[in-house]
């Protein structure tokens, strides 16, 4: 038995489990089941003390890319698997929104927006994809992708990651020394990086002033990773062109908080790659065969990484 723990979509879900794997029983809160033969727990925003109700639990799927809900929390037992979602339909979201993020700058559409609003008419010198120079932090599942199809249409795509990596078309550094020259030549700096002790307040002033002049943030990851006020005098400065921020330290983001009415900064509420019903209980089905024949299941979240 599996419980299913969703925000919205929950008829959705129970379709797709149902489609896909009509013998697996899928029960939901409310639903009438004995929590002792829950085996697995499927699960987004899972509400606090959530695992400590099914005491014969076996692993814990995560219905996102970011585990960073699960993990840190004092009713998931340590020795079951916890399992997150490699993709599963997100990348080519993820493509789609810097994509836009990317086009806005390049095209110079938020200078256009400005220009609409004080009434000037004025061609700005647009600059070719080849001419973009693009840093993509965390070459995970979804970074790597979305490197390599942003270099496919002829952006210049470097990548940072922890461990070493051959990627065609994309110069990926790593280390130190290679987290520094990344900043050093990204005239666009977009993270993908995973949420750990590492990476809260990476984005802050000192390496977000090592951008070139003029460059912009693209923020799809989790809002701890920047420090507002860094960010905010940067911008206010002029270091900074744009941050477009999907995430952020509280969502939704704080009323009166300085970035919704910031000039220089583009924001959304969370949706740059939603996670597809579909797509997302294939994977979660294939792993489940995976752990039933021995397998290692995909997605396995390590203890010391912490994604
Ligand atoms: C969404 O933020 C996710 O981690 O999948």
């Amino acid at each position: 038995m599996l419980y299913l723990h969703v925000d919205s979509g929950l008829d959705s879900w129970r379709k797709a489990f149902h489609q896909q794997q009509p013998d697996l029983q899928v029960v939901v809160a409310g639903d009438d089941f004995d929590p002792a033969a829950v085996r697995w727990v499927a699960a987004w925003n899972p509400p606090e003390a959530l695992f400590a109700g099914f005491p014969n639990l076996e692993g814990i799927f995560a219905l996102g890319a970011g585990v960073d809900a699960f993990v840190r929390r004092d009713d998931l037992p340590a020795d079951i698997p916890l399992i997150r979602l490699l993709d599963a339909g997100m990348a080519q979201q993820m493509v789609e929104y810097i994509l836009w993020a990317l086009l806005t700058v390049q095209r110079d559409f938020d200078v256009y927006a400005r220009q609409q609003q004080q009434g000037i008419w004025q061609e700005q010198m647009a600059r070719s994809m080849g001419e973009m120079r693009l840093g993509i932090l965390g070459l995970g599942a979804l970074g790597q992708k979305v490197a390599q199809q942003l270099a496919g249409l002829g952006y210049k795509v470097a990548g940072w990651k922890r461990s070493p990596l051959i990627l065609e078309g994309v110069q990926v550094l790593t280390g130190d020394q290679g987290f520094d020259d990344l900043l050093k030549q990204s005239d666009v700096l977009i993270s993908l990086l995973p949420n750990t002790t590492q990476t809260r307040g990476v984005l802050n002033r000192s390496t977000l002033g090592r951008l070139p002049q003029g460059a912009v943030l693209v923020n799809v990851a989790r809002g701890v990773q920047v420090v507002d006020e860094d960010l905010l005098q940067l911008l206010d400065e002029g270091h900074l062109r744009l941050a477009v921020l999907d995430v952020f330290h509280q969502e939704p983001l704080v009323q009166g908080h300085p970035f919704w009415r910031h000039p220089r900064v583009v924001m959304t509420p969370h949706m740059a790659a939603a996670t597809l019903p579909e797509p997302a209980v294939e994977q979660v089905l294939g792993n489940l065969q995976r752990l039933a024949s021995g397998q290692e299941p995909l997605g396995l979240v390590r203890a010391d990484s912490g994604y």
